[in-house]
């Protein structure tokens, strides 16, 4: 699967590398802002599955932030070490299956966008326990992932190309498995570590084989409160 993501990096089938930062990141930053929940400006910040690093350059050209931001795609964090590198982001390929090296309580911020819905449910506990460890108490995390309710691509992958888990497909090119959580589903996972802020589902598309196809997704917001 690492290698899967590898290939996509050098020859992108559905990845962007032209730097925009991605949509309802940016929204969550806006929400962020307007509401003063935390303050961004020189914040502490760890990008998890940060691909070609465009969220974590857009953090500390922004708000003047210091960024960990890691990826376990090596392919990845070259395009992000040689196009968005920065005096304060720093890059390293890891995967969110391990524990992480940072100490407990040292972020205010974590940003998981469209990056852990491939790992097994036993992996995820271990990431939860992890991100929660690292995470400041009232420190805030924003979580991108594929939703399951209205999504007829997931359930068709679902019946047609099942995987370990339940609610998971073998994707039809990366060959990795993917979740997709009901809204119940999701908050059993994570309110066992956090608190659900705020939660929408949207629609929007993904690339099969250079072919849109219509997805739904889950912005979630999320706050360490014990
Ligand atoms: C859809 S891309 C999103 C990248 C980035 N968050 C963004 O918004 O541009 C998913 C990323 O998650 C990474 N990823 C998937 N599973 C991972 C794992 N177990 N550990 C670390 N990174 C992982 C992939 O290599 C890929 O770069």
């Amino acid at each position: 699967m690492q290698h899967s993501w590898e290939r996509e990096y050098t020859n992108p089938t559905f990845i962007s590398k032209d730097g925009k930062p991605q949509e309802d990141f940016l929204k969550f930053l806006k929400w962020v802002k307007k509401n003063r929940v935390r303050e961004l400006e020189g914040s502490s910040i760890l990008d998890a599955g940060c691909g070609t690093g465009r969220n974590a350059f857009y953090l500390v050209e922004k708000y003047d932030a210091k960024v960990e931001a890691f990826d376990f795609a090596k392919s990845a964090i070259s395009f992000a070490k040689e196009n968005f590198s920065h005096p304060h982001i720093c890059f390293s390929v890891h995967n969110m299956k391990d524990t992480l090296s940072y100490s407990d309580e040292s972020f205010d911020f974590v940003f998981d966008i469209m990056a852990s819905f491939s790992l097994s449910d036993g992996d995820r506990e271990i990431y939860l326990q992890e991100l929660h460890r690292v995470l400041k108490l009232d420190g805030l995390m924003y979580v991108r992932t594929l939703a399951k309710e209205g999504d007829k691509n997931a359930q068709f992958l679902i019946k047609n190309n099942p995987g370990d888990d339940p609610d998971t497909y073998i994707h039809p090119t990366l060959l990795s498995q993917e979740k997709v959580f009901s809204g119940p589903s999701f908050k059993e996972v994570y309110e066992k570590y956090f608190e659900v802020v705020f939660m929408e589902r949207k629609s929007g598309y993904q690339k099969f084989d250079g072919q849109p196809y219509k997805r739904n997704y889950w912005n979630v917001y999320l706050r360490k409160n014990v």
